[in-house]
């Protein structure tokens, strides 16, 4: 596997895979890897003959208040688990190299509707940086297909709707989220917590699973339903920030009579902020 920095690098090493017939996968990623990313790649090595991964710490989808400086920064541990996994380019750039004319003068992509609401609204801006930096990402590298996590479920309908909305020819694919035993999502920011907060944790994807379980079961109350879910997160010590009901593609708010549901949860752990979803498959 190599390792390039800079856009030269990476567009020179994917021509030549390109050239040679290769079908060429992306896989995005902010490093400090889990199994959760490895997951990612080893999809992508099933899909495609040649797998690009990049590790960009993103300036521009932090607030100001946020975890950019932080955000745990493992390159050598990453690339070790990226090889494992059977990824063959790896895309490490600067800030510099990613946004040349500085950020402030960065044009900016902005997917509408989904991108509104639930994190979008916790994390102004946000969703902004990633729709801009995956963008970016695609046109260096132009896969034929790239892979996101479903843990991240409105960050993936939101670069669904900007690959739609934008003819990208690039086929999307939502991998499901791997979870810890005791059911908590994978995730970078798990490593804030404390060890207790860590035995707490779960406690995020049970309510999740609990509102799940009753709207397959046929319950049609969803305010009383997310009602009881915040008072038991609550109870269990996480500060809810959002708990909601959602339609699973537009993300809009669900009716009775909505088919294809989602239930999406955010709540904050001592300072650790928590995220998790539960995509209810169709009858
Ligand atoms: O999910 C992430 O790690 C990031 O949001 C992404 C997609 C790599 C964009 O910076």
């Amino acid at each position: 596997m190599n390792t390039v920095k800079t856009v030269r690098e990476l567009r020179a090493a994917v021509a030549r895979a390109r050239s040679e017939g290769k079908r060429i996968a992306l896989v995005p990623t902010m490093g400090n890897l889990h199994s959760g990313h490895t997951a990612l790649v080893t999809k992508a090595t099933q899909r495609a003959d040649f797998v690009v991964a990049s590790i960009f710490v993103n300036p521009l989808q932090f607030g100001p208040n946020e975890d950019l400086a932080t955000y745990p920064r493992t390159l050598a541990a990453d690339q070790e688990k990226l090889l494992q996994a059977g990824c063959h380019l790896l895309f490490t750039p600067t800030v510099e190299e990613m946004y040349p004319h500085g950020m402030a003068d960065q044009t900016i992509v902005r997917v509408p509707v989904v991108s509104e609401g639930l994190c979008g609204g916790s994390r102004p801006g946000h969703f902004d940086g990633v729709s801009t930096v995956v963008s970016k990402l695609f046109n260096m590298v132009q896969p034929d297909l790239a892979i996101f996590g479903q843990k991240d479920f409105q960050q993936l309908a939101v670069i669904s709707a900007l690959v739609r909305d934008m003819n990208m020819p690039i086929q999307i694919i939502g991998e499901p989220t791997v979870r810890a035993a005791d059911g908590l999502a994978l995730s970078s920011r798990n490593g804030y917590l404390t060890e207790a907060e860590r035995a707490t944790a779960p406690v995020l994807y049970r309510v999740i699973k609990q509102i799940g379980d009753a709207l397959q079961k046929g319950e049609k109350n969803y305010a009383q339903l997310l009602d009881d879910g915040r008072k038991a997160l609550e109870t269990a010590g996480l500060r809810p920030d959002y708990l909601e009901i959602r339609q699973a593609v537009s993300l809009r708010p669900a009716t009775p009579d909505d088919q294809d549901l989602v239930v999406l949860g955010a709540a904050f752990l001592g300072k650790t902020r928590l995220i998790d979803n539960l995509h209810l498959a169709k009858e």
